[in-house]
């Protein structure tokens, strides 16, 4: 990039939704710079590097509103050519999910949540124990209800977010990490703008917000042109499988938690939804929910090790679906947040839709 020409987009936030606008932009031609807080390699509490990777509109469908499924379901069929574009680094397995059921109480939650998916036109079938325990003999024998859903799958964020880096790059993004932007400049009602907390001006055509769950804050924003986000903790383990692959091949989903096998022999336990703030903390208590229920379904658990215990902040927003679009108070400003639980989903479809946004050639994200 030209030092000396200030760039068309200046995207706030270098997260997968961050990254992969910038991508898109940048391959539409814009001259593009991302602007990343944290120092090179840190990002404490974003959800990128957090996040689990289930890539679950199906499962999703009893947290989330009409256009989120629908959202959610253009970007699960769009996941198999998203990581094929990029090299298929990242992680995806097409493995399926299934949605189990311990006690009596469980198991009639399960039939619930069947019917609303058939009421929604969606594919979950249910299994008797004995056939979910021969997808997945690790399961537990008190195994009461199961109801596996083929299409629901997952991939790897992290690998997805350094594949996504690469491709920036590669496109000719600049990224400047440790770049805390303090606000957004105006002039008049038009963004133009950011200034960084060390005083530095970047001048940009048009802004991005993708600050995932920090771009509820102000930014130099009037009142009326901020957006609700707020962070909901999730607390996870990172769990490996000394012996190899071989454990689990599905995800599995159950009240309280989720099991996501990495395909390696890595495992991801979560996890939990608090609504604390920016606490950073990993508590006694999550941890020891998060285990006791994963050990009761999966007793060969309880040999892993644990190789990390982590916490993100997903991006929520009051009706669960994310914010995709100009904003309608500041022109030059678009946001692109609020992915809440399916962030990594999303990115599937997510650069497309904002790059168009920034090009002129789309209007809304959710129509
Ligand atoms: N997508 C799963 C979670 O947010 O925990």
């Amino acid at each position: 990039m030209s030092t000396h020409r200030s760039p068309d987009v200046a995207v706030i936030g270098a997260g997968v939704v961050g990254l992969g606008v910038a991508w898109r932009a940048a391959a539409r031609g814009m001259r593009v710079v991302v602007l990343e807080r944290a120092p090179e390699g840190q990002s404490p509490g974003a959800a990128s590097p957090v996040a689990a990777g289930m890539l679950a509109p199906v499962s999703e469908a009893d947290v989330g509103e009409r256009p989120l499924l629908e959202l959610g379901l253009r970007a699960a069929a769009a996941w198999p050519a998203f990581s094929a574009e990029l090299g298929d680094k990242v992680g995806y397995r097409a493995c399926g999910t299934l949605l189990l059921a311990r006690g009596a109480d469980e198991a009639a939650a399960l039939e619930r949540e069947q019917a609303l998916r058939e009421s929604l036109g969606l594919h979950a079938e249910r299994l008797l124990p004995s056939a979910a325990r021969r997808l997945e003999p690790a399961l537990a024998p008190h195994l009461r209800a199961a109801l596996h859903v083929a299409d629901d799958h997952a991939a790897d964020p992290r690998r997805l977010h350094a594949a996504l880096r690469a491709a920036a790059i590669e496109a000719g993004v600049e990224i400047r990490t440790g770049a805390d932007v303090e606000r957004i400049t105006l002039d008049g009602t038009r963004a133009s703008g950011v200034v960084l907390a060390d005083g530095t001006t970047v001048v940009a055509g048009q802004v991005v917000v993708a600050a995932g769950s920090w771009s509820g804050a102000a930014l130099g924003l009037p009142e009326p042109a901020r957006v609700p986000v707020r962070p909901v903790k999730g607390q996870l383990l990172r769990l490996r499988d000394p012996d190899g692959p071989g454990l689990l091949d599905r995800v599995l989903r159950f009240e309280g938690g989720y099991v996501v096998p990495r395909g390696d022999g890595r495992y991801i336990v979560g996890a939990t939804m608090e609504e604390r703030g920016f606490d950073p903390t990993v508590t006694a208590g999550g941890v020891y929910e998060l285990l006791r229920d994963t050990i009761d379904l999966v007793p060969g658990i309880d040999e892993l090790v644990i190789e990390e215990t982590v916490v993100g902040f997903r991006p929520g927003v009051p009706d669960n679906v994310p914010i995709l679009g100009r904003s309608p108070h500041v022109e030059g400003l678009v946001w692109a947040t609020g992915h809440h639980r399916n962030g990594i989903l999303l990115a599937s479809i997510t650069g497309d839709l904002v790059a168009d946004i920034l090009a002129g050639a789309r209007e809304e994200a959710v129509a």
